[in-house]
C-alpha cells in the first residue's frame, strides 16, 4: 500500500525506529529495495530526486510506484520528492503519484546559493499549505549541508551550495529550528550537523567536531515531536571502497557517517535516514567485478543481477540497524 511520509514516520516515533530513504532512479534499484523490505518485513520510503525524475521520466516513475504496490501489496511504501527546489517541482511530483516532497527552502531555487530565513520559511509554508490540502506530507529543511572540516558547502556533484560557508550556516539553530516548524507547519525537519552529498565527506573517521549529534540532540530537546531527518547519510563502508578499488575504480580513501552515530540520532529524534552513495557504490563495486573477472559476459543480467544483490544487502542491513525490520 502506498502511505505518506508522516504516517510512517508517526509510526517510526512511536516504536523508536528510523527509516532509511534510498534514492532511486531505474527498475534495479527499486527491486533491491523491495526485496530487502520483503525479506526484512520492514516498511519503504523511496525517494526520486529532480535527477532521477529527469533520468527516468515521470511517467516511468508513477507507474513504477503502482507496480510496487501490486508486486509488494504487504509492504507500505512512501513516495517521496527529494530536495525540491520550487513549489512547482513539488506540486508536479504530486501529480506523478508521489505521496511526500522536500522542499528544500535552504537554498534558493537554483540549488546553489544559501536562501534567507525568510524566503526558506515562505516557500516552504506555501508548499505544506498546498500538499497538505491533497494528503500530501513535507519535509522541509533548515541549515546548508556541508563540511565542517573545510567550510565548504555541499560540494559533490555539483549539488548545493560549492563556496564557503560560516559555521552557523552549516548547523541548524535550535531555536530557528522551533520558529520554523511552528511557522512551516513541516512533517519533518531536515537538519544541517556536517554531512554532505557523496562519497567525500570526511577526511578520517568523524568525530564530534566534524559530525555534530550534539545539534540533533539540541533540537529534539527543542522539537521533541518533530521528525528529524538527517541528509548526506551514507556510511561509505570500507568493505564497498575496497571492491571498487580492487577492481579497477580509483577512489581515494574517504569516511562517512558510522552506523553507531546514526543509531545515537534515531534515539534523540531521527526518523529518517536519506542514503543514495552507498546504493551507488555497492552497485558500482558488483559491475566491475563482474566486467574485471567474466570480460566476455555482454547480457546485462549477468552484471545487473549481482548489482541487485549487493544493493539488496546494503538495504537489508540499514533496515535492520535502524530498526525498521518487522515493523511493515
Ligand atoms: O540529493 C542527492 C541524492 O544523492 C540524489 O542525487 O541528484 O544525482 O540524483 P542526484
Ligand atoms: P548520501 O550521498 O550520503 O547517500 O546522501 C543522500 C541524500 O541525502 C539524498 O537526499
Ligand atoms: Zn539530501
Amino acid at each position: 500500500a502506498v502511505i505518506t511520509l508522516r504516517q510512517l514516520l508517526d509510526h517510526a516515533a512511536e516504536y523508536s525506529y528510523g527509516m532509511p530513504a534510498f534514492n532511486v532512479n531505474n527498475m534495479e534499484q527499486v527491486l533491491a529495495i523491495m526485496n530487502a523490505a520483503r525479506k526484512t518485513d520492514a516498511p519503504v520510503i523511496l525517494q526520486a530526486s529532480r535527477g532521477a525524475r529527469k533520468y527516468a521520466g515521470d511517467i516511468m516513475i508513477k507507474h513504477m510506484i503502482l507496480a510496487v504496490s501490486e508486486m509488494y501489496p504487504e509492504i507500505p511504501v512512501c513516495m517521496h520528492q527529494d530536495h525540491g527546489n520550487s513549489p512547482s517541482t513539488c506540486a508536479s511530483a504530486v501529480m506523478s503519484g508521489f505521496t511526500s516532497v522536500m522542499m528544500d527552502g535552504s537554498l534558493e531555487a537554483d540549488a546553489k546559493t544559501p536562501a534567507s530565513y525568510d524566503y526558506n520559511v515562505d516557500v516552504t509554508a506555501k508548499v505544506v499549505e498546498m500538499s497538505h490540502m491533497v494528503g500530501v506530507s513535507v519535509e522541509g529543511e533548515l541549515g546548508c549541508l556541508g563540511s565542517l572540516e573545510t567550510g565548504q558547502g555541499d560540494k559533490e556533484d555539483g549539488h548545493g551550495f560549492e563556496g564557503t560557508l560560516d559555521h552557523s550556516q552549516l548547523l541548524t539553530d535550535p531555536d530557528q529550528a522551533a520558529d520554523f516548524v511552528a511557522r512551516t507547519k513541516v512533517d519533518a525537519l531536515a537538519v544541517a550537523i556536517g554531512t554532505s552529498h557523496g562519497a567525500y565527506k570526511f577526511t578520517r573517521k568523524p568525530t564530534g567536531d566534524i559530525l555534530a549529534m550534539n545539534v540533533v540532540k539540541a533540537i529534539h530537546a527543542r522539537l521533541p515531536n518533530t521528525h528529524l531527518v538527517m541528509h548526506g547519510s551514507s556510511s561509505v563502508p570500507q568493505d564497498l571502497q575496497d571492491i571498487i578499488n580492487k577492481f579497477g575504480g580509483e577512489m581515494p580513501q574517504t569516511y562517512g557517517v558510522p552506523l553507531e552515530e546514526i543509531e545515537e540520532g534515531i534515539k534523540y529524534g531521527v526518523r529518517k535516514i536519506n542514503i543514495d552513495t552507498d546504493n551507488r557504490m555497492a552497485i558500482t563495486g558488483a559491475i566491475r567485478q563482474i566486467f574485471a573477472e567474466k570480460p566476455g559476459e555482454f547480457d546485462p543480467r549477468s552484471y545487473l543481477k549481482p548489482a541487485m544483490a549487493a544493493m539488496e544487502k546494503v538495504c537489508i542491513d540499514r533496515f535492520e540497524r535502524f530498526g525498521a525490520a518487522g515493523k511493515a
